[in-house]
Formats: structure tokens, C-alpha cells, sequence
């Protein structure tokens, strides 16, 4: 499957899909066929030039300039992905940009999403803070990782795979953080394994 991948920053996920499709378990499977950041500075970019993968950067700020709006924005990235890339599935792997119905409806069913967190529970930004902070109040002793659908909701599509995260006494916001991230650099690869089996057995439908 041709894959896109959206980053805005770090792209430490970016990077367990580039190694798991050289040399892992998505190997054979799928090839990074892009990286779109829109962020001029995201280190993700090096880490795609690293591995020959083509790369784009394509930010609002140049679009709010010629005083056009979001959706000009969205729908200028969609038909750009579509033309230069024509992907299967296009992953956002800590894309810190809200996609809206102008991008989002060029590619139904196709967008994916990496999210630190359970369904329901700390949706949008700064999900692990929140977490740790609640679990300091004493109202959780565990969080989690999801891979799920793109909606217009943030981080409100329906789940592909998720993992419980236990958080303990011991942990600060850092040690949490650290556990989170590793957990979700293989949740990550099983989502995009799923993602391709179910998209083999037939057309997409969303499971509620
Ligand atoms: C991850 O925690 C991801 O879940 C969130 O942003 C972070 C991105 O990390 N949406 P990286 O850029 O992949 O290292």
C-alpha cells in the first residue's frame, strides 16, 4: 500500500513506520511514499530524507498570507497528497493540524490517526498532562494509546486498535510520557496492519 505520512514535529513514529517498512513487520506491505510536515523546522523531515522517502512542506501560514482561509489550505494539501503521491492511506503521526471536511472528504476512510490516549478520554491536546494530572487526583491508574479513523471531531473517530497504559505512583509526567511513546511506536504498526486487512476483506465500513 502507498502510504503518506503527516508530521509536524519530532516524528519518532514517523520513524518506527519508515524502519517497520524497510526491515519489520510492515515490510512488503506498505511503502512511505511521502512525508508532509507543515512545519518548515519538524526534525521528521530529516529522518524521511534519511530513508530516500520524498518530502513537503506545506504550511497555513503561507496560505494565510494570500489572505486565503483553513479550507483553501486543506483542500490545496488534499489535492496535492492526491496528485503527487495518489496514497492508499494517509497516516498523521503527531500532525498538529485539525483537518476539516475540505480535506477530509477528498479521502474517506483513508486518514488515520495516532492518539495518546483511550476513546473518550482526553481527546485534542496535551492528553498526557491531563492524564498524569488526573491520575494524581486519584481518578485513574491507567491511560492509554489509540489508532483511529479521522473525523471533523477531534480525536473522536471510530477505534482501530488501542492499548491500556498503567500509570504508577512512582511515575512523573516524563517517565509516563517515555512509556506512552514506546507504547505507541508499535500500537502504531499493528493499527496500519489492521487498517490494510480489514481494506482487503472489502469495502470500508466504519464500525461505530
Ligand atoms: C505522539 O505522542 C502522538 O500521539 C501525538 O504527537 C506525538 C508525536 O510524536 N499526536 P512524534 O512526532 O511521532 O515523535
Amino acid at each position: 500500500a502507498r502510504v503518506v505520512v503527516l508530521i509536524s514535529g519530532h516524528g519518532s513514529n514517523l520513524q518506527a513506520i519508515l524502519d517497520a517498512a524497510r526491515s519489520g513487520r510492515l515490510e512488503g506491505l506498505v511503502e512511505v511514499v511521502g512525508v508532509v510536515s507543515n512545519r518548515k523546522r519538524a526534525y521528521g523531515l530529516e529522518r524521511a530524507r534519511n530513508y530516500d522517502v520524498p518530502t513537503d512542506i506545506f504550511t497555513l501560514a503561507a496560505y494565510r498570507e494570500q489572505g486565503k482561509t483553513r479550507e483553501d489550505y486543506d483542500a490545496a494539501l488534499a489535492e496535492r497528497i492526491r496528485s503527487q503521491y495518489r496514497p492508499d492511506l494517509i497516516v498523521l503521526a503527531g500532525w498538529m493540524h485539525i483537518l476539516s471536511p475540505a480535506f477530509l472528504d477528498a479521502f474517506a476512510n483513508q486518514v488515520i490517526n495516532l492518539h495518546p490516549a483511550l476513546p473518550g478520554q482526553f481527546d485534542g491536546a496535551h492528553a498526557i498532562d491531563r492524564a498524569y494530572e488526573a491520575s494524581r487526583r486519584g481518578e485513574i491508574d491507567h491511560t492509554g494509546v489509540m489508532v483511529h479513523y479521522v473525523i471533523p471531531a477531534v480525536d473522536q473517530g471510530a477505534p482501530i486498535v488501542t492499548r491500556t497504559v498503567p500509570i504508577y505512583p512512582t511515575d512523573t509526567v516524563d517517565t509516563l510520557e517515555e512509556r506512552i511513546h514506546s507504547v505507541e511506536h508499535d500500537l502504531l504498526i499493528d493499527g496500519i496492519i489492521r487498517y490494510l486487512n480489514h481494506r482487503k476483506s472489502g469495502p470500508f465500513e466504519l464500525s461505530a
